[in-house]
């Protein structure tokens, strides 16, 4: 028995010897000396056959071999996976050279930028920044601005009525109104907001955004109105813009006009996007109808004023070059990407 013993113990050295640090391979030196049907295993079986007076001491031996052979393998395990682990971590070492991958942190939607930066050149004439409700009455959105019930005009809007009467404002124009109602001249104005209208294609869709601008006092003219425009689209865009008025019809106004500026693209040469005629359409504009001082209690006869809109999303299309309406709203980040804001 101490014979085989050493012979097993001899042998299992050479294995753990040969296994080296390869976690796999001392697996298989534990499985084929302790496992079930392993060597040491199968030596306690074979002491039921030893004469009885000398079980008892060759039980002891093979539990000492069964013990140093266990406790090698333990530290044989624990050498090979650490040595796995550095291996590991050697082979997954940063590399600091690489360049870095930038978090995109998100920015400003680009009507939302077109709006604040409209707001500056606003603020910087003087002008206070007001706020209206979408859901409106007919009163604010119609009635007061020269819109009676039974009013032509009212036809060529196409409304969102609510069902109690109210509507989604087809314009900022009810601002003007509440305005007024809560104020005294002098009056110098704007106010951006979401208009409503029934229409979707790759220039209307239902919701979008205006900018509604009021100016009251004593003897505002005409000429004021022309050189605040002025004032306006110079300041938005540089110097080298030139604006034109053209006759226009709005019942809030007389007279009313509509305003073009210089195409942006071909400087007014004409263009594809300015079909030709070297002129953007940009909103409407007027001197405030006397009927519309009127329903706010203001004395026309003391005061006068102009009023002018703008469509937001329009001028934020010119400024980025995007021909499709629809990509401001569908808020892909893809699209959102391409418009970082200006530092
Ligand atoms: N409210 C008009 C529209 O939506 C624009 C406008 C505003 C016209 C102010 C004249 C004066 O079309």
């Amino acid at each position: 028995m101490q014979s085989t013993l050493q012979k097993i113990e001899r042998e299992f050295e050479a294995a753990l010897a040969s296994a080296g640090a390869d976690p796999k391979v001392v697996d298989e030196v534990r499985v084929r000396y302790l496992g079930r049907k392993g060597e040491i295993t199968g030596l306690m079986k074979q002491l039921r056959e030893l004469p009885k007076d000398q079980r008892k001491e060759a039980g002891q031996a093979i539990n000492r071999l069964k013990r140093s052979v266990q406790e090698r393998l333990e530290n044989a395990i624990a050498a090979a996976s650490s040595a796995q682990r550095d291996a590991a971590l050697a082979g997954e070492r940063a590399d600091v050279t690489l360049p870095p991958l930038r978090p995109w942190a998100g920015s400003l939607h680009p009507v939302t930028q077109t709006r604040r930066e409209l707001e500056r050149v606003f603020r910087d004439l003087g002008f206070t920044i007001e706020d209206g409700p979408e859901v409106e009455d007919d009163f604010h959105n119609f009635q007061a601005l020269n819109m009676p019930p039974d009013h032509p005009a009212r036809d060529a809007t196409d409304t969102f009525y609510l069902a109690d009467g109210n509507v989604l404002r087809t314009h900022t124009s009810p601002v003007q109104i509440r305005t007024m109602e809560t104020r005294r001249p002098p009056i110098k104005m704007i106010c951006p907001g979401r208009v409503y209208r029934r229409d979707l294609d790759a220039t209307h869709l239902p919701m979008f955004h205006q900018l509604e601008a009021l100016v009251v006092g004593e003897a505002v003219s005409m000429a004021d109105l022309k050189g605040t425009l002025e004032a306006l689209w110079t300041g938005f865009y540089g110097a080298e813009i030139r604006m034109r008025l053209r006759p226009g019809y709005f019942p809030f106004v007389e007279p009313g006009c509509e305003y073009d500026i210089s195409c942006r693209v071909c400087g007014g040469d004409g263009c594809r996007v300015c079909k030709r005629s070297g002129w953007i359409e940009l909103g409407g504009a007027g001197m405030v109808h006397p009927a519309v001082f009127e329903a706010v209690g203001i004395d026309p006869q003391r005061y006068s004023g102009f009023a002018f809109g703008l469509g937001i999303d329009r001028i934020a299309m010119m400024r980025h070059g995007i021909d499709d309406l629809r990509l401001l709203m569908e808020n892909d980040v893809r699209f959102l990407r391409q418009f970082p804001e200006q530092p």
